[in-house]
Order: structure tokens, then sequence, then C-alpha cells
């Protein structure tokens, strides 16, 4: 697991210090109440070009700054600058492997109440080396969770607050306590959301399934790019709509896709097996191009890929 890295460079109160001096008070209103957003970024290390190539970072901090309103975020830095401020840590930390840059912004004062207007906001963004992040390989035993995915109306599931990772961390816990290595959550109404932090899609009689934006889930940057891979590439074609939770034992193939996760395939929900209990041809397809693209070598979605040096 990432821990802070050494000679790593953090944005912190409109300047670039060491990570280990951006520090915040324990009084701190984020800390306290969880009224945080962030993003969670990667950043590709290409031999063949020595470059790092930070993937979909526009769509990125386009998510995060429109999802300030919710919270009333008011910070001076506007979409470019942060975009600039993401791209400034790898660069000044001088990594040349993968990466992942985290942007926060945070309410920041040390004031006691929960309330989000009337309370000042600060950006910080920090970065981290980072390889796989769950097995992407062998394909991941999941098991349905006893705990529902956050509703909207609850806690806004479209933004990514720190304080809704209560709601992940306890999912994954459980999961992870009971043998399995991920959790699939479902919602309220009992149809599927998500992952503990990554989308979930599903393959059955050679169409891609994933649930619609009104899921309570995070509309993922990942779930966007596969849903384009497979439009563009595969003969798939590609529906948002609301999942069962039986439907998840008896489809073709299944996998989650996120950040982190990137293109992980998953072989087994509830001790039922997946297909053949292998990744399915699709989950490989749609994995391959995806490492290609976030790579910098499909010429087609070289937009995608920010380069930081
Ligand atoms: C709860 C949750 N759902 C989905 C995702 C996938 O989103 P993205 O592909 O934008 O990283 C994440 C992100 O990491 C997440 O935390």
């Amino acid at each position: 697991m990432p821990t802070m890295e050494p000679g790593a460079i953090a944005y912190f109160q409109g300047d670039y210090v060491p990570i280990e001096d951006a520090n915040i008070s324990i009084m701190t209103h984020g800390f306290n109440y969880g009224t945080g957003l962030f993003e969670g970024i990667r950043g590709y290390y290409s031999k063949e070009e020595d470059n790092i190539f930070v993937f979909r970072l526009h769509e990125h901090i386009d998510r995060f700054v429109r999802n300030f309103g919710i919270l009333c975020m008011d910070i001076p830095e506007i979409h470019d600058e942060i975009v600039e401020i993401c791209t400034e840590v790898v660069r000044r930390s001088g990594f040349k492997e993968g990466v992942y840059v985290r942007p926060i912004c945070y309410k920041d004062e040390c004031s006691l109440g929960p309330t989000v207007r009337n309370v000042t906001s600060s950006l910080c963004c920090y970065v981290i080396k980072l390889g796989h992040y769950v097995d992407i390989e062998s394909g991941l035993d999941v098991a349905v969770s006893s705990w529902r995915r956050l509703s909207d109306n609850a806690i806004p599931s479209r933004a990514k607050t720190t304080g809704s990772y209560i709601n992940s961390s306890l999912a994954a816990t459980e999961a992870k306590q009971a043998g399995f290595h991920e959790a699939i959550l479902l919602r309220e109404d009992g149809t599927v959301a998500e992952g503990s932090a990554m989308n979930i899609f599903m393959v059955m009689n050679d169409k891609l399934i994933t649930p619609p934006p009104t899921a309570d889930i995070l509309v993922g940057i990942t779930r966007n790019t596969v849903m384009e891979l497979a439009d563009q590439h595969l003969s798939l074609d590609v529906e948002e709509r609301p999942i069962s939770r039986t439907e998840l034992y008896v489809c073709d193939e299944l996998f989650f896709c996120g950040t982190g996760a990137q293109v992980a395939p998953v072989r087994s929900v509830d001790r039922r097996v997946i297909g053949n209990g292998e990744p399915g041809p699709f989950t490989r397809q749609l994995q391959e191009m995806y490492f290609d693209v976030v790579h910098g070598k499909v010429n087609q979605y070289r937009s995608w890929c920010t380069p930081v040096y």
C-alpha cells in the first residue's frame, strides 16, 4: 500500500512544498466532517517516450470543478490552473514510473458546525507512485455487500466526497474479512450500483451493460473510456440500465473499472463462477486496448494523455 513518497512534492496553501511539510490542523472542518472533494488520477510511464502521460486529466478536473457547487467550494484556482498543478507536482517530484495524483478541495476553516456555506475552502494536491491496485490478471472473487451504496439523496454519490468513503471502506472491509477480494454494493432498491471504489460492467449476449448515472454511482471516467472503446472498437452494444443481483450470477463476463482498479476481471460473485472462471474475451480485449491507450500508443486517443515532461 502506498505511503508518503520520499522526494514527493505537494501543492499546499498556494505553494509547492515537500509532502512532509503539507499538514493541516486537527480542528480542520474537512477533517472533522468529511467536507472534502477529491480526484484520483493516474499517470502512466512510457518507456519508449521516457515520459509520464496523465490520463484524462481534463475530464477528471472537469468532474472535480463541476461538483464544487454541491459543497459550496470556493477557491481561487480555476480549471486550467488545477490541471497545471496536477502535472507540476509530478514534474517537481521527478518521478519516472506509474503515479497517482490526488487533488483535494476541502473546507479548511478551524470552525465548528456541519454546514458547507460560509466556510472557507482550500486546494491541495499530492502525488504517490502507484502500480496495480487490485489483481488484474486472474480475476477477482467478489461478494455482494450487506452494506448498501449510499444514496444520492443522503450523500451525493456523483461527487467524490471524502466523507462518502466510509461507505466504501465498510463494504471493502467486510468483503476482505470474509475472504473475498472486493465488494459489490447494491442500492436501497436492491439493484446493482458498483464496487467499493470502481464501476461495474457485465457482458451478456454480446451486450455491454452497466448501471446508469442515476443509479447512485460515481460516474467514472474509466467507465466512460470503456464505453467509448467498446462502442468504437468491439462488436458490443453498450447499454446503461439497472442490473439485478442475480444477473451477476448468470452473465457471460463481469469486470470492474476505475482509475485505481483499471480494468479488473471478476471470476466469481458470492462463490458463483462467472463464465468458465477465466477473464472473458471481451474483458481481455478491453483491458489490452485500455493499457495501450493510457500509455499513449493509440493516436486516436492521444488527446487523453497529458505529458508531464
Ligand atoms: C466509488 C467509486 N466509483 C467509481 C470509481 C471509478 O471512477 P474513475 O473511473 O473516474 O476513477 C471510483 C474511483 O476511483 C470510486 O471511488
